[in-house]
């Protein structure tokens, strides 16, 4: 029997000194952050349980068990078949991505992002000493595109030597396509830049939409390429900083891992293998109720917003539960946009703006129980309505 789980459970968690829910004032609904508020799937609870109980919590070996889970992952969620030697731990796809600018790039390189793009690709870039160049994404009938002859561009310019490719998109929503990948790792392999896809996020392509790994794309590109992935999104994981690097390629994947021991990040953490393997094993039915349950909040949001805040459009997302809404029909000053909802809906959301590409748009978690997007929502209304 598949077991069913939960997601309209509220539990108060701000006595877990959780970040998303003691950054703002408690009033304030935090609608700003990538992380859900629904438990974990029970499966990873019983793991982490039978763990504690045995009392013992020294260092970590560095065993299979791990990569044989990711392996699992991927062929069982995305038919993609890996071998386990590709697969290195790191603490976070955040830490992954600092180390692997740090190793497959030197001082003065360019970095390639495509804007808007999560907030922390810009920062990782700007404080590495890389250039960042940009590659915006075209916003086409309501749906973000990517200009392939800017592409062109900026990856022909020697300089630059890396890309980070998000796949799935936070925060426009894009699942990529087959099409769109090859075209991405055609030129990639044409100029030498090398590609880090982030997809964390790849567990939440809704069902008419199909995630695509990137080295599934071709074994050209699968050598010139690093994939990132973490349960954290996906199950309410993210304190648990363990996530892993897929590397098929020897040479890149020892560059990486000197990166992760000249860090001293290479330690893994006891509870946070723990649940990793148990999500990676256990967890595909929490995932299959996960998704049709962000698509009902979507779809309740994007109803909503039509009905009673024309203004506001959602760009209509194809994975990920972060919402992209195109306020810029407020008027607002774009600097003003995220403070207004703030104070007048008491409700945070990500400024457009710190995604760059992204002025007058807000980021907004649909990760939430259907009642709290209910209250958001009116507050929201309510906010809109002083307008005027
Ligand atoms: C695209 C993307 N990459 C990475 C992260 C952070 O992941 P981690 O907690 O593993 O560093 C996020 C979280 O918002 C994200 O959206």
């Amino acid at each position: 029997m598949t077991r069913t789980h939960n997601f309209s459970v509220q539990l108060d968690r701000r006595h877990t000194d959780s970040q998303m829910h003691t950054l703002f004032p408690e009033d304030v609904l935090p609608m700003h952050l990538a992380e859900t508020d629904f438990t974990t799937a029970q499966p990873i609870i019983d793991a982490l349980a039978a763990r504690v109980d045995h009392g013992m919590f020294g260092y970590v070996a560095e065993s299979e068990g791990l990569a044989l889970a990711v392996q699992h992952w991927m062929a069982s969620r995305f038919q993609f078949p890996i071998e386990p030697q590709w697969v290195e731990y790191s603490p976070s796809v955040g830490s992954s991505l600092v180390f692997a600018v740090q190793a497959f790039t030197q001082p003065g390189d360019r970095v390639l992002i495509q804007t808007p793009v999560y907030h922390a690709f810009h920062s990782l870039i700007d404080n590495s000493g890389r250039i960042k160049a940009e590659n915006p994404l075209k916003l086409h009938n309501g749906r973000y595109e990517i200009d392939f002859e800017d592409l062109e561009r900026q990856l022909s310019n020697p300089r630059t030597k890396l890309m980070l490719l998000c796949n799935p998109h936070n925060p426009v929503g894009r699942c990529w396509t087959k099409l769109e990948l090859t075209r991405i790792a055609e030129l990639c392999q044409r100029y030498h830049v090398f590609v880090i896809a982030d997809e964390v996020h790849a567990d939440l392509a809704y069902e008419a939409f199909t995630h695509i790994p990137l080295p599934a794309i071709s074994e050209e590109i699968a050598q010139q390429c690093m994939v990132t992935v973490n349960p954290s999104k996906t199950f309410n994981l993210a304190g648990m900083r363990a996530s892993a690097a897929i590397i098929p390629n020897e040479r890149w994947r020892e560059a990486f891992r000197i990166a992760l021991i000249n860090n001293k990040a290479i330690d893994r953490p006891v509870f946070g293998i723990v649940a990793l393997e148990a999500a990676y094993w256990h967890g595909g039915y929490y995932v299959d109720q996960l998704v049709a349950y962000l698509e009902e909040n979507v779809r309740f949001v994007g109803e909503y917003l039509r009905e009673h805040i024309p203004q506001i459009k959602l760009i209509q997302p194809e994975a990920t539960y972060l919402l992209w809404l195109d306020a810029r029909e407020l008027g607002l000053p774009p600097e003003q946009l995220a403070p207004y909802f703030m104070r007048e809906a008491k409700i945070a959301f990500r400024d457009g703006s710190s995604c760059g590409n992204g002025e007058g748009f807000l980021r907004m978690s649909v990760g939430f129980p259907i009642a709290v997007l209910e209250r958001a929502l009116h507050q929201m209304k309510q906010a809109v309505s002083k307008l005027g």
